[in-house]
């Protein structure tokens, strides 16, 4: 049961409010570009693929308007659109995906007049939204290949339709495995601060008829103890080249408890989150972000108001401990820095 994420209508960017889940299935429309920042800086719209989106639609929404006369002018609007978005939020490399393609594109196509130009750059945000449906349907295919029947798998943050456009990257694998007819039970990290997989996960999961248990994110390694998890899979906001992973904060002590238990530890990841510039985790800038989302938890403050607090919204799994990396185009495992070379030729060529 699948609810759009994120479309274009009429003029305006039309999005789930993720920040009302679970109580309120709302949509906003943002209809200019500073309204869309705000909705992405807010996490209204969220997880790394969706932002991919949302960069491409930002764009248009900040281009729309342009009076330009030339391409000369008109890439001055471009560029000022593409460095606004790109300051949201720095670490789902998936944003800057987006306006580079975006960018490229406008670039291609230079010497057409402007009119076409921002209609060739619409239609592209059409080919990215068909693109993420079909990437992670193809995703979904290739992970459900790992699962066995009455699998117990465990997630963390939300990796599912609500951070894509209509399916997800870890939760389309589950989904997937249900089609295929496999009885799969999940448990979900309820993922502090910002409690995605309390509030987007179960959700998401109960609509889908998939069988869900809530825990709290310092539960995990006791049910681990206890072998009630056969799987743990996690998406991705950004990955090196040696492997590498940066998802929501909590991941990197769930790869380790894994490790200990010796349970499998799979991200799920469509080609758009790798970053295959950098040479390692160490170089994926970190979102900090505002420390009453520590403070608080919905509005109400638990902590004094004097306290220090410390609030990365991502961590970094080192590669050793991801044992395959799910994409679109296959399933990658170690030794990283090898097998994922051979998707740097591939970007290169
Ligand atoms: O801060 P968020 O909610 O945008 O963080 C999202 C995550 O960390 C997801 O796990 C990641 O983007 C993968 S979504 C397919």
């Amino acid at each position: 049961m699948s609810v759009s994420t994120i479309s274009w209508e009429e003029g305006r960017v039309k999005i789930i409010d993720q920040t009302q889940l679970p109580h309120r299935l709302v949509w906003l429309y943002c209809g200019n570009l500073s309204s869309l920042w705000r909705a992405i800086k807010e996490l209204k719209v969220r997880g790394a693929p969706v932002l991919g989106v949302a960069a491409a639609l930002g764009l248009i929404l900040g281009i729309k308007n342009s009076k330009a006369k030339d391409f000369k002018q008109f890439s001055k609007d471009l560029d000022r659109t593409i460095q606004y978005l790109s300051s949201a939020r720095p670490t789902a490399v998936n944003l800057f995906w987006g306006l580079s393609r975006m960018r490229k594109v406008a670039y291609e196509h230079r010497n057409e007049s402007i009119g076409r130009i921002k209609n060739i750059l619409l239609k592209e945000t059409f080919k990215i939204m068909e693109e993420d449906k079909r990437v992670c349907r193809q995703m979904a295919i290739y992970g459900a290949s790992l699962i066995k029947n009455k699998d117990r798998i465990l997630t963390h943050c939300n990796a599912g339709s609500l951070a894509t456009v209509d399916y997800g990257t870890a939760l389309g694998v589950i989904y997937k495995a249900k089609e295929q007819g496999k009885k799969i039970s999940v448990y979900a990290d309820e993922t502090r601060p910002l409690l995605q997989g309390a509030r987007l996960t179960t959700w998401e999961l109960l609509r889908n008829k998939i069988e869900v248990t809530l825990i709290c994110d310092n539960m995990a390694a006791d049910l681990m103890q206890k072998r009630q998890v056969d799987k743990i899979l996690v998406g991705a906001d950004r990955i090196a080249s040696n492997g590498d992973t940066a998802n929501k904060v909590g991941t990197y002590a769930l790869a380790v408890l894994a490790q200990a238990h010796k349970i499998p530890f799979y991200v799920v990841a469509p080609l758009s989150t790798f970053d295959l510039n950098l040479k390692s985790g160490k170089d994926v800038p970190i979102e900090q972000r505002k420390k009453e989302e520590v403070t608080h938890i919905l509005g109400k403050r638990i902590a004094p108001p004097k306290v220090k607090v410390y609030n990365p919204a991502f961590d970094i799994t080192p590669n050793n401990l991801i044992t395959a990396i799910i994409t679109e185009v296959g399933i990658f495992r170690k030794p990283y820095e090898k097998t994922l070379s051979k998707l740097a030729k591939r970007a290169r060529e």
